[in-house]
Formats: C-alpha cells, sequence, structure tokens
C-alpha cells in the first residue's frame, strides 16, 4: 500500500459514528438536530435518505423502497448502507449520527461486512418510549401535515411490529456487550435532551470521542 493510499486508510478508521434507536415517533430526528447543533456531529437519518433516493427521477429502487416504507418493513442492506456510505464520503466530516440503523439482523451483517471495520462505533444512543406516545406522536406529525405515506394508523402498526420483533433483539444485542446508553423518551424534548447532553458529555470525558 503506497502512503497517500495508507493515510487514507488511517482517516477512514478513525471515523466515529453513534447508532440512534428507537420506536417511530420516539424523537430520534428532533434530538438529532440538538445534537447536531451542540456537539459538532453529522446526521444521517436512514430514514431520510431512502425517502430521498424514491425521490429521485428513475431510481432503480424507488418502487421497492416506497413499498417497504408503507409496509412498515424493512429495505434490504445493501441499498440503505449504500446510502450511507456515500453519505459519509461526501461529508467531509468524521463523527457520525446514524439514525434508525441497524434495524434488523440483516442491517445489522450488513453493516458489519461493509463498514464495521472502518469506523469506531462510540454507543448506541437508546430512545425508549412507551407504544401509546410514539402512536400519538407519529398521528399528530400525520395530521400536522408530515406528508410522510407511513403516519397513519395502519402503517403505524406494521411499523410498531417491525420494531419489536426486528430491532428491539438488535438494542439487546447492543446491551450485552455495554454500548447502549438509553434514554426516557417520554419526556419533554428539553427533558430528553438533558438526559442525551449527559450521555455525550460522558463519553466526552472518559475520552471515548
Ligand atoms: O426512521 P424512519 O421512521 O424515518 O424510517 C421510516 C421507514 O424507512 C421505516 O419504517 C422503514 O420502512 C424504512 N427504513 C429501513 N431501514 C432503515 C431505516 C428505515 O427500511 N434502516
Ligand atoms: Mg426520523
Amino acid at each position: 500500500m503506497n502512503s497517500a493510499k495508507r493515510l487514507l486508510k488511517i482517516s477512514e478508521m478513525v471515523h466515529k459514528v453513534v447508532f440512534v434507536l428507537g420506536g417511530p415517533g420516539a424523537g430520534k430526528g428532533t434530538q438529532c438536530q440538538k445534537i447536531v447543533d451542540n456537539f459538532g456531529f453529522k446526521h444521517l437519518s436512514a430514514g431520510d435518505l431512502l425517502r430521498e433516493e424514491r425521490q429521485k427521477p428513475g431510481s432503480e429502487y424507488g418502487e421497492l423502497i416506497e413499498t417497504y416504507i408503507r409496509e412498515g418493513k424493512i429495505v434490504p442492506v445493501d441499498i440503505t448502507c449504500s446510502l450511507l456510505e456515500r453519505a459519509m464520503r461526501e461529508s467531509g466530516t468524521d463523527k457520525f449520527l446514524i439514525d434508525g440503523f441497524p434495524r434488523n439482523q440483516d442491517n445489522l451483517d450488513g453493516w458489519n461486512r461493509r463498514v464495521a471495520e472502518k469506523v469506531k462505533l462510540l454507543f448506541v444512543l437508546f430512545f425508549d418510549c412507551s407504544l401509546e406516545i410514539c402512536t400519538d406522536r407519529c398521528l399528530s406529525r400525520g395530521a400536522a401535515g408530515s406528508g410522510r405515506s407511513d403516519d397513519n394508523l395502519e402503517s403505524l402498526k406494521k411499523r410498531f411490529n417491525t420494531y419489536v420483533n426486528e430491532t428491539k433483539p438488535i438494542i439487546e444485542h447492543y446491551e450485552q456487550i455495554n454500548l447502549v446508553k438509553r434514554v426516557d423518551a417520554s419526556k419533554t424534548q428539553e427533558d430528553v435532551f438533558e438526559d442525551v447532553k449527559a450521555a455525550f458529555v460522558d463519553m466526552e470525558s472518559a475520552g471515548d470521542n
């Protein structure tokens, strides 16, 4: 490997990642925005990247993505991972909040296969919130004109099923290896952010970042 390539490899290796997980409506996107403003991370939402890809005229995967989203199912990882990898490459930064990923075992396997070795996973931020509160938030968001094809009761039921059956086991996997920082996400945005801040300050003082 020549020195330029080696340098590139080293700079890739120091990319840092925080995964952000939680049910639909737990407040992942809202809190990520606050983290970006306060801690200088780049926010990459897997759901947003998929919605963006779906909108692209002539996108090879547009229809597939729309069907998966409406059905609350998890898109095959190679599609999602490619979008994430491209966004990371193009961002010019090295600290990422990856929101809504890994959502199932396929996501986790794909990440481990394609990316894990090149980045440092700092921790998994888990927004824990009851299904009742999550449902209310998503329905209000839909009523307020989110324009999302999945903020309706029928899609929400499917999204919750996916969350409970497929995403929860991924959170449990990370809990077993002590990488999860859990936040009670049923509180107000401001109170949730107090706990989120504590998680990031903890990380900074542990010298993990
Ligand atoms: O995170 P968000 O609620 O925006 O995700 C919306 C939808 O996008 C999910 O219900 C799922 O259909 C799709 N998605 C996915 N894989 C991910 C993240 C989101 O298929 N890792
Ligand atoms: Mg979101």
